[in-house]
């Protein structure tokens, strides 16, 4: 495993050493067309090729749908690559090496060792529970009783830890340390120093179910025990371990893929037994969360799989809670085209004994006629929150929608959510949002004050494209796309945006209405600041190159920006599908 930044100049000078042609060629192949190739777009269904690949570019792109780019973005979108990888994969066909820099240290070939060999204890512990199951009839018996078929049983490696302190990690020591069991989480230290302690066997008479990752290696275990009365937890989790995270882990994914000819859609349930209930009649595609909540990297990583999730949940307080939970989780990750429905059972029912009850195709058919879409489970959820029969209701109403609606993604989705939201209180979805920009100006404003306000103020770009547009508003032309602009992180963008929205709206203005607008208000004195800057020239075309070039600088700052947090996001919590999209629209704007 390679470690350490890739530098940029490598990458930059990769891009210049490969041929687009040669990479896409390999994988689509192309025919020429006059000086340019072509072929039928590999990235939506078509007929005739609209597919371009330009040599002399070094760029593809389709005139069928948004497809276009670099051959980077190429390798990440067509072989589903992250950033590193298709670096690495470019290099390769070269025959080159990539180069890191020094300084950030990856896993040290002792800590990957460590890791393999834990993988290994993983896996050998698997097979030492299952071997342990065939033994026990006591075992096998309570999963007859929970009427689990063997075939299903060995789908999901079940095994059983016998009852005793020592049957695990006894014969386990001729092959590994003590400190390496006790790092696999399946052995317990009693003592915190490991020189005179003890150690004894963490799971034991419980049913073993063990998790697997993406690529199918054991990563922990969970235990069930048998019997009913007992006064211990009824299920034990694998502890984190350098191998398991709970929050990013969903037991029965790589089963579902595997076993699922064409995985289109999954759902999610709350139970181990629930998983394996549903795999035994037929509904292969269910995966559950470890006893935790559903994570945005758990939608993350449903959404990376399938266009379309559905929750289940039981029909009581605790399922109403967790389902809400998890649709707060899934606001930032909304896309258009992936859909995520809520599908509550009768009280009293998990989809363990529901699927015995009404079998595979009625349950089947619940998902399409009983589910609720999010749109619906957040609009009537919200509303039963909020009273909206006064007046007060209906701001409390409004109030609480901004505070969600904020942390969705601008998509379709969003759209709907809003013009549904805005109907149920009498006002239209200008007014609805009104008071949501009004908010968030309000919010950042006393960031602004202190950076542009004060005494010191530099000519930065935006400051200076701002003094432009105060002086001459109609350079407002020159702005293709203010959402860059928006969305940028640069300070004195939101002024920026603001103003620029404000002079689009009312294109006759000049500074002084301008100035009266945000009188009184936090932008008042960085304006008047900024008022101050006349410009040298009152050469209509000087002034509006530099308001040009000012806003061209900051499309580019704030791309490499949006680039930079995306690779370092990608790098640790790892990217949804829409961020991975967008960081590679970004890269094609280089
Ligand atoms: P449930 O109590 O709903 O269990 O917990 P279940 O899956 O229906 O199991 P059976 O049918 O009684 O065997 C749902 C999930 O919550 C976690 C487990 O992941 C379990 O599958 N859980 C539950 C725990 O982690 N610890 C517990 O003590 C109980
Ligand atoms: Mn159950």
């Amino acid at each position: 495993m390679a470690s350490g930044r890739i530098p940029q100049d490598f990458i930059d000078d990769l891009l210049l050493r490969v041929d687009i042609v040669e990479v896409i060629n390999a994988r689509v192949p192309l025919k020429k067309k006059g000086k340019d190739y072509a072929a039928c777009c590999p990235f939506h269904n078509e007929k005739s090729a609209s597919f371009y690949v330009r040599q002399d570019q070094q760029y593809y792109n389709c005139f069928g749908c948004e497809a276009g780019g670099s051959a980077l973005s190429f390798l990440m979108e067509y072989e589903h690559l992250d950033y590193v990888e298709a670096i690495e994969s470019l290099a390769d066909s070269l025959g080159i090496q990539v180069p890191r820099e020094k300084g950030v240290k990856g896993p040290s070939q002792e800590q990957q060792k460590r890791t393999k060999d834990l993988f290994n204890l993983m896996d050998e512990a698997n097979d030492f529970y299952q071997i342990q199951l065939k033994a026990s009839s006591k075992a096998i018996d309570y999963l007859k009783g929970r009427e689990l078929s063997g075939d299903i049983s060995k789908r999901f490696n079940i095994g059983y830890a016998p009852d005793g302190f020592n049957h695990f990690y006894q014969p386990f020591l001729k092959q590994y340390s003590e400190q390496q069991l006790v790092d696999s989480g399946l052995v317990i230290r009693k003592d915190e120093d490991p020189k005179n302690s003890k150690v004894y066997d963490r799971y034991r008479d419980r049913i073993m179910f063990p998790i697997r990752n993406r690529k199918g290696q054991v990563i922990g275990f969970g235990g069930r025990v048998l019997s009913k009365d007992t006064h211990q937890a009824k299920y034990i989790n694998s502890p984190e371990t350098t191998l398991f995270h709970k929050g990013s882990e969903l037991y029965g994914l790589y089963e579902a893929r595997k076993f699922t000819q064409k995985l289109e859609r999954i759902v999610v349930v709350e139970g181990y037994m629930d998983v394996i209930a549903l795999a035994q009649f037929d509904v292969s595609y269910a995966v559950a969360t470890l006893g935790t909540a559903t994570t945005p990297t758990h939608i993350k990583q449903l959404f990376r799989a399938v266009p379309e999730v559905i929750f289940c949940f039981d029909g009581d307080r605790a399922g109403r809670e967790a389902a809400w939970r998890a649709l707060n989780n899934a606001l930032p990750e909304i896309q258009d085209g992936k859909e995520i429905r809520f599908l509550f059972l009768p009280d009293g029912e998990d989809p363990d004994t529901q699927i015995r009850k009404i079998g595979k195709t009625q349950f089947e058919e619940s998902f399409t006629d009983d589910a609720l879409s999010l749109t619906d489970y957040f609009v009537e959820t919200l509303h039963q929150q909020n009273n909206i029969s006064s007046g007060e209701g209906k701001a409390r109403f409004h109030e609480d929608a901004i505070k969600y609606l904020k942390n969705i993604p601008d998509t379709f989705i969003k759209d709907q959510l809003v013009s549904r939201l805005s109907a149920l209180i009498g006002v239209n979805t200008r007014a609805f949002l009104k008071g949501a920009t009004q908010k968030e100006i309000s919010n950042r404003t006393a960031q602004n004050t202190s950076r542009i306000g004060n005494r010191e103020v530099r000519h930065t770009p935006i400051r200076y494209a701002i003094s432009l547009l105060l002086s001459n508003p109609d350079l407002v032309k020159f702005v293709d796309n203010i959402e860059p602009i928006a969305l940028s992180h640069l300070p004195g963008s939101d002024l920026l945006a603001t103003l620029i929205e404000a002079i689009q709206e009312k294109p006759q203005t000049n500074a002084a209405v301008l100035m009266e607008r945000w009188k009184n208000t936090e932008y008042e004195a960085p304006l008047i600041q900024l008022m101050k800057w006349q410009p040298e020239t009152e050469d209509s075309e000087v002034l509006a190159n530099e308001f040009k070039d000012c806003i061209k600088y900051i499309h580019k700052r704030t791309n490499e920006q949006n680039v930079e947090s995306l690779i370092h996001k990608e790098r640790t919590d790892g990217l949804s599908e829409q961020e991975r999209k967008q960081l590679v629209f970004l890269l094609q704007q280089k």
